[in-house]
């Protein structure tokens, strides 16, 4: 009787494990065939009383072998579905390493902020300093310290962002000069590099923002020789290569004599394009000897003291290296235009 029943129990039990489709079922069935409280195993135990003596050791053996083969077919069930749920899971969550995170770019820097970099660590090594001064100027700094009087007409030629209480966004670099001469006095070799503001129509080759590097020397003998020899060092330093210069007088109050240093667009190799005005030229650096009254404001005798000055355009610098044909790409923010530069 005990006999048949445990051999009934075993097979149906096996049965079911093999049959079971989930490890959910399975362990429906594990409840149902060997729980603790009320199970088909539980139940049977209970007819082990009834079983006589005789029969008892065999029966009881009997019966824990049951117990045990459905035990066993149990966990060997769990466990290929733990397998089974496991290889699924290694299928669908796989991911490449070699790919780029999504959403996070490294950081790079401003093809005008390279090129500031870049003649900074040049003019550092010859032994100038790097200054800067505020946006926000006075007039007297921006004009009449650099020999620009209040009628004179080259004011006309920088149409200036006045702001209340008579103060201005600066024009040029140029106001730093004065800040040089003054915190620093002579013997003085400064450069300053910086924003600066333009009321102007904006279109392909001019912005109202734009940035300038201003650079000057005063020592006891500078001479129009030691303008050339900074200037060409200057230039070689920046495109690392043979450039077409020209050097022609340029008016700048705060300069006598002033030159107009234009080099050949790089960009159409001086065939004219619209960077060029269809020129074939680039005007890059305007530069001179310092003229005495400048000299004087800045609190320099000029009968002791003489010296050079340039003022570079960076951005025109940046454009022509980049081979950039719109000044407005600069500021617009366009990530598409600033990632070619990472
Ligand atoms: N400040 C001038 C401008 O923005 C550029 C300039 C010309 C600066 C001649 C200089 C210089 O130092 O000597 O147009």
């Amino acid at each position: 009787m005990m006999e048949s029943q445990l051999a009934e129990l075993k097979a149906s039990a096996l049965a079911r494990i093999a049959a079971a489709a989930s490890a959910a079922e399975l362990e429906v069935i594990r409840v149902e065939v060997a729980g603790r409280k009320g199970s088909q195993l539980t139940e049977l135990s209970k007819g082990m009383g009834k079983v006589p003596p005789v029969d008892k050791g065999r029966i009881g053996k009997l019966f824990n072998e049951t117990k045990t083969a459905i035990e066993s077919a149990l966990d060997a069930r769990q466990a290929a579905f733990a397998d089974a749920a496991l290889n699924a899971r290694l299928d669908a969550e796989w991911f490449d390493l070699t790919v780029p995170p999504p959403g996070v770019r490294p950081g790079a820097l401003h093809p005008i902020t390279i090129i500031q970099k870049e003649i900074e660590d040049l003019f550092t090594s010859m032994g100038f300093t790097v200054l800067s001064g505020p946006e926000v100027e006075t007039e007297f700094n921006n004009f009449d310290a650099l020999n620009i009087p209040p009628d004179h007409p080259a004011r006309d030629m920088q149409d200036t962002f006045w702001l209340e209480g008579g103060h201005l966004l600066r024009t040029h670099t140029s106001p730093v000069q004065v800040r040089g001469m003054q915190r620093l006095g002579p013997p003085l070799r400064m450069i300053a590099p910086g924003r600066v503001f333009r009321n102007e129509e904006v279109d392909p080759s001019h912005e109202h923002t734009f940035y300038q590097l201003e650079g000057m020397m005063v020592d006891r003998e500078v001479s129009v020789a030691y303008l050339i020899y900074y200037m060409k060092t200057l230039l070689q330093g920046i495109f690392k290569r043979e450039v077409t210069v020209r050097l022609r007088p340029g008016y700048f109050p705060f300069v006598e004599p002033g030159f107009e240093l234009d080099i050949q667009c790089l960009l159409c190799g001086g065939k004219g394009c619209p960077v060029c005005k269809q020129s074939g030229w680039v005007e890059l650096l305007p530069c001179g000897l310092v003229h005495p009254n400048v000299l004087r404001l800045g609190g320099i005798d000029p009968e002791q003291w003489n010296g050079f000055a340039f003022g570079l355009g960076l951005t025109r610098l940046a454009m022509m290296r980049y081979a950039i044909d719109d000044i407005r790409h600069l500021q617009g923010g366009d990530l598409r235009f600033l990632r070619q530069f990472a």
